[in-house]
């Protein structure tokens, strides 16, 4: 067993954990506390959860960043599809850091404050943000696996 092959095994199981939270969170859990539950109970769940979820997100990109840089440095010349994942990937933790200032801290005073509104509007912009990384984070997937057999 060497670096490498420990390296791409933690890298793939931070990006499953992170994208594969996200598309449970956007396709499953929030229609389904659409359905269930009133604003002041859905967005306290929503806190709650994602005060679970966002470390774990945390640990996800320091993992994928440095087992992804020191596999890129491993070639000497890295093809296409390595450089399209490492700018799409930087594209989905620049999201996810917008998302953890600006509106994830909106909705954490909303809801401390019951403002139900407020807290509505933030929650709607990280479900908006939280779908484009979704697509983002499975083209990247797409790219990361299947790009060497379509990208030079
Ligand atoms: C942000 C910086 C990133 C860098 C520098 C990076 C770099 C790399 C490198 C060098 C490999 C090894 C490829 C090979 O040996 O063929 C790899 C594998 C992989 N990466 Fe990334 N990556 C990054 C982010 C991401 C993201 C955001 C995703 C998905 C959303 C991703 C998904 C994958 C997958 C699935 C593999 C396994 C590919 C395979 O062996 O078929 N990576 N990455």
């Amino acid at each position: 067993m060497n670096i490498m092959s420990i390296a791409i095994a933690l890298h793939v199981i931070a990006i499953v954990v992170w994208v594969g939270g996200m598309f449970f969170a956007h396709q499953v859990m929030r229609p389904a506390a659409v359905k269930t539950l009133e604003p002041p109970q859905r967005l306290q769940l929503w806190v709650a959860g994602f005060k679970r979820f966002f470390p774990w997100v945390w640990v996800c990109i320091a993992t994928v960043l440095i087992t992804g840089l020191w596999m890129f440095f491993q070639f000497p010349k890295p093809p296409l599809f390595m450089h399209i994942m490492l700018g799409l990937g930087i594209v989905m933790m620049l999201i996810f850091f917008h998302v953890f200032f600006a509106p994830y801290n909106k909705l954490k005073k909303a809801v401390v404050d019951e403002r139900w509104k407020d807290g509505g509007a933030a929650l709607n912009q990280i479900r908006m943000l939280v779908g484009i990384n979704t697509v983002v984070g499975l083209i990247t997937i797409v790219i990361a696996t299947a790009g060497k057999y379509f990208l030079a």
